[in-house]
């Protein structure tokens, strides 16, 4: 595996796993403490959740298992959300689909999921989604105020465009760590609309959510994917790598931006084509033939 050392105290592995759909998994607290050892196994370090994952529940799941095996907390880098609200049975008290970045909120949002995951503290809080209401000041009060009580060690954002990362930063004392933004194959408009050339420049690493732009790689159906899936395959010959999944990934972490896809599986098979991703690299002129595959035309 390896790893962006983006601090003294934040390791990050190339590849995240992550826990949006995880109460689809339908696993008990020891089918997690066995799904949570084989990521760990793969050397990947870092899981990725959110407050609101599972209607505000899958924290819960996956806290269970830490609480239930005491050495596992201090193998992992974990990563959290805060500041999408939306009516959901675990908190009845949220009426409305809403975004809120009130330092009240964001607060409130980073201790229950440090109680939730029974963590101790997060490695990484993210600001879920830009608001169009955001008040920088709240936002560099919460973080403060995590920061100096030991509650959240480092801070970033989520699909946060550049110029509104960049204003965000300039109210926050603490650097932002990384911003996590959809792309893969099929998503690849972070690669020529300043996004990634803004992370580059200050030397920030992305997230890559949904890297296998939510399974919809494989819909044989639809003929942009399967033109898609075709160019992957064909860059896997060079190499003898016939697995699908593995080529995407390996596509994105190839690119000179550092990205970290989030693995949306848990399926042990598809996490081990994940991690060995690592071993295929891309070069120019494979690369670019799965973007102009993903474009629909060759570059000019
Ligand atoms: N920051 C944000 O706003 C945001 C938004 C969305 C997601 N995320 C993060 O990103 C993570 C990944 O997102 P994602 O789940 O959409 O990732 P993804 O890997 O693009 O999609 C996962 C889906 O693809 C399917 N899949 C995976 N490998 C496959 C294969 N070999 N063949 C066929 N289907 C396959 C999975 O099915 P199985 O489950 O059956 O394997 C699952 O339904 C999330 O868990 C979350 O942590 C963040």
């Amino acid at each position: 595996m390896e790893y962006h050392i983006i601090n003294q105290d934040l390791k990050m592995s190339r590849l995240v796993h992550g826990y949006w759909r995880a109460h689809k998994w339908d696993l008990d607290t020891q089918g997690y403490i066995r799904l949570i050892e084989e990521v760990l196994a793969t050397g990947i370090n870092t899981f990725d959740h959110a407050a609101c994952y599972g209607g505000f529940a899958n924290e819960s799941r996956f806290g269970a298992a830490l609480k239930a095996d005491k050495s596992l907390r201090e193998r992992m880098t974990i990563v959290s959300k805060c500041g999408i609200s939306f009516p959901n049975p675990t908190l009845p008290e949220m009426k409305s689909k809403h975004y809120d970045n009130s330092a009240a909120h964001i607060i409130w949002s980073a201790e229950r999921s440090v109680r939730e995951l029974g963590c101790g503290h997060l490695d990484l809080l993210l600001l879920h989604r830009p608001s169009p209401f955001l008040n920088p000041e709240e936002v560099a009060a919460a973080f403060d105020s995590l920061h100096t009580r030991g509650i959240v060690r480092h801070f970033g954002v989520s699909n946060y465009p550049a110029q509104k990362l960049n204003m965000l930063q300039s109210y926050v004392a603490q650097p932002l760590a990384t911003n996590q933004i959809e792309i893969s194959p099929l998503h690849i408009a972070p690669f020529s609309d300043g996004s990634l050339d803004y992370l580059l420049e200050k030397r920030i690493k992305p997230m890559a959510w949904s890297p296998l732009a939510g399974g919809k790689l494989f819909d044989h159906s639809d003929e942009r994917s399967r033109r898609v899936a075709q160019a992957l395959l064909q860059a896997g010959e060079a190499c003898s790598e016939t697995r699908l999944d593995t080529l995407a990934y390996a596509w994105l972490l190839s690119h000179p931006a550092g990205l970290m896809p989030i693995i949306g599986s848990g399926q042990s098979e598809r996490i081990r084509n994940a991690a060995d991703a690592l071993s295929v690299r891309f070069d120019d002129e494979a690369w670019i033939r799965v973007y102009a595959a993903a474009q629909g035309h060759d570059v000019p």
